[in-house]
């Protein structure tokens, strides 16, 4: 008698036909990744996996074999790999200029400033592009010393807001600080997240005790007076980690009463990801001061910004400072396409719709599989953390691993972040359908089986 194997699930079907790759074999290029490129790049899963082809939310490898993309470049790829209108848009433009720098007028750069103001709350109208979110977040402080001509930024813990120098201070995660740190007069507030609060009650309880730490860090750490408050809506890096929405409303009230600006880091939770809005702070409703932006505003280019008001924005205006490549023509032809097709593909709506599937999934998942202990985020902008055990939440980092790599095995790619690295991070280009979120779930539950054995 043969036993069979136990079947797997099967991946959407899809019509794009990967080119044939003529490129050197993956064992030359992890040699030269070996040999040539800094050691500080670190690669995903054991076996590492090339990809040389993506169309929407499907990427492939050099044997044409197709995976089903849930992180997105890292939450970057919005519209979809290579979708095709965004790909007609950028070779339209690179034919006719691909740079010129902003000492010279190109539609393209006030175009592109001029639809995020129309995007964001009245008076938040003026736009700084940079290309990375780790500059747009040190552009951000540094306008908010400027105008405040305070020194001291609260960020919160668990919180990543970039590896610059500058930025580098701003995050709060052992595991991404160098012990070489220029960025002075930055402080953790306690994270509101309920799940490890040091607090017990309601989630709007420990997001008001949270938001209270805040005061508590200007009353003993700072001169009393503070130069801004940054938080990204939903913490990325960190897991997928959030407050109730009264967190950032009494937070923002509090730096405010100090002199301080409001930062949101909107680089992951911009751009319709969370479904519902289409800014992550919208979540809590509130109005920053400064937005900082990058990953989903360029589908993948290097295109990052800095929205503000006007008033702030003049700080900036005491010295000349410049951007070599930001407000480039291609960065910018690449903003004006991902706002077109979120737009007419109604990629925010569609982020509400199929997250929420996915959601409810990850938590019919969560009744049935011990391993998960906690299930968070909004639209598609998910995260499942893993523990060994739901009373003590040891985090179960070594599981998170093995179902990660179980789920690249069957052909879906996913994240991991938290400071423990046991969170299943899930933030897939907003083009994905139901099947896609149907056929990720059950290779989840098929991994979590097969770790929890
Ligand atoms: C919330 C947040 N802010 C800032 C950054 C830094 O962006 P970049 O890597 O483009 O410098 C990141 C990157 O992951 C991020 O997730």
């Amino acid at each position: 008698m043969t036993t069979m194997a136990p079947s797997r699930p099967v991946m959407p079907p899809h019509d794009h036909a990967p080119r044939p790759y003529t490129g050197p074999s993956r064992q030359e290029v992890l040699a030269m990744r070996r040999q040539f490129c800094h050691p500080s790049t670190f690669l995903y899963y054991r076996e590492p996996l090339m990809v040389v082809e993506g169309h929407m939310q499907y990427l492939y490898d050099e044997t044409g074999r197709r995976y089903l993309d849930f992180f997105a470049g890292i939450v970057t790829v919005s519209c979809g790999h290579s979708h095709p209108r965004f790909v007609e848009r950028l070779q339209a433009q690179l034919a006719l200029i691909q740079h010129t720098t902003t000492i010279y007028l190109h539609p393209n750069f006030p175009l592109m400033a001029r639809r995020l103001a129309g995007k964001m709350p009245p008076g938040l109208d003026v736009t700084y592009f940079v290309n990375s979110g780790s500059e747009a977040n040190d552009l951000a402080v540094m306008m908010a010393r400027l105008f405040t001509g305070n020194n001291d930024v609260i960020a919160v813990r668990n919180g990543y807001h970039g590896g610059s120098p500058g930025s580098m201070g701003l995050t709060s995660h052992a595991t991404w600080k160098f012990p070489a740190q220029v960025n002075q007069g930055i402080h953790h507030a306690l994270n509101p997240d309920p799940y490890r609060s040091p607090f017990r009650g309601t989630a709007e309880e420990i997001a008001s005790r949270s938001a209270a730490d805040i005061r508590d860090i200007v009353r003993f750490s700072t001169p009393g007076k503070v130069a801004a408050f940054i938080a990204e809506p939903i913490q990325g890096v960190g897991g997928t980690t959030l407050g109730a929405p009264n967190y950032l409303r009494e937070a923002y009230a509090i730096t405010r009463e100090y002199g301080g600006l409001c930062i949101a880091d909107e680089v992951q939770t911009g751009f319709g990801r969370t479904g519902d809005h289409f800014w992550g702070f919208e979540g809590s409703g509130v109005v920053p001061d400064i937005v900082t932006m990058a990953k989903g505003i360029g589908n993948g280019l290097p295109l990052a910004a800095v929205t503000t008001r006007r008033e702030i924005a003049e700080a900036l205006t005491q010295r000349i400072h410049f951007n070599t490549y930001g407000g480039n023509p291609i960065s910018m032809a690449a903003g004006l396409a991902v706002l077109d097709i979120i737009e007419e593909d109604g990629l925010q709506e569609n982020s509400r719709v199929v997250g929420g599937r996915l959601k409810a999934g990850l938590q019919e998942l969560m009744s049935r599989h011990r391993l998960i202990g906690d299930v968070r985020g909004k639209g598609l902008m998910l995260g499942a953390e893993l523990v060994r055990d739901r009373e003590t939440k040891e985090p179960a980092t070594q599981e998170t691993l093995a179902v990660w790599e179980a789920a690249r095995e069957m052909g879906l790619l996913i994240g991991k972040g938290g400071i423990d690295g046991n969170v299943l991070r899930i933030k897939p280009p907003m083009c994905i359908t139901a099947a896609d979120v149907d056929f990720a779930l059950d290779v989840l539950d098929d991994a979590l089986t097969r770790v929890e054995r």
